[in-house]
């Protein structure tokens, strides 16, 4: 079982990140995690580029052989002026002509410090997953209001509710696939 959890989030100290780190380690014994770190490596999606596969760079490639290899996939995302950050729709939009997300089991979070939990993020990456074919399971769908006070700095979620919440959506990941 091979599972690839993705922070939407290129900060240092990114409660995104904490969170996806934190959901990754409840896999059951013997997943192996890969946390994708190098969306900040990927160039502006273009057709043109996508198109011509002697150019095709080597980051794209990287992406798409993750996400083919991966058995599910755990996606954390932070909310941006009500939308998901553009690094984050930039990977996805390169896997629309590869279909590396196509009946993948994909669970979608999003946190914010907010008490909308970055719902409007929450639904347009659950948007952006229907047209990619991703298969999230219901309780694979996580939004998670005032992120930061159920953190430690450390990364250790504090908050018994989230906890259980995270069990449930990574079961749900691990059932989906
Ligand atoms: C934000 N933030 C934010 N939060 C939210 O819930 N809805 C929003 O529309 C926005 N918009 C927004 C725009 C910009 C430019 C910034 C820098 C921030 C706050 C955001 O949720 C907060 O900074 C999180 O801590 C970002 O996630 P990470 O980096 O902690 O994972």
């Amino acid at each position: 079982m091979h599972l690839v959890a993705i922070s939407g989030s290129l900060r240092a100290n990114s409660t995104n990140t904490k969170i996806i780190r934190a959901a990754a380690a409840l896999a059951p014994a013997g997943t192996t995690v890969t946390l994708y770190e190098r969306l900040d490596d990927l160039p502006h999606f273009s057709p043109d580029r996508d198109r011509d596969e002697k150019t095709a760079p080597a980051s794209v490639a990287h992406l798409r052989d993750l996400l083919q290899a991966a058995d599910a996939v755990l996606i954390c995302t932070p909310e941006y002026a009500f939308g998901i950050p553009g690094s984050l729709k930039n990977a996805l939009d390169w896997t629309v002509s590869s279909g590396s997300l196509n009946e993948k089991p994909v669970a979608a979070i999003a946190a914010s410090p907010l008490y909308s939990g970055g719902a409007n993020a929450h639904a347009a990456l659950l948007l952006t997953l229907t047209a990619l074919g991703a298969r999230v399971p219901d309780a694979g769908k996580l939004t998670i209001p005032t992120v930061n006070a159920k953190l430690s700095p450390d990364g250790t979620v504090t908050d018994p509710a989230l906890l259980q919440d995270l069990r449930g959506l990574v079961d749900a990941l691990m059932t989906a696939r």
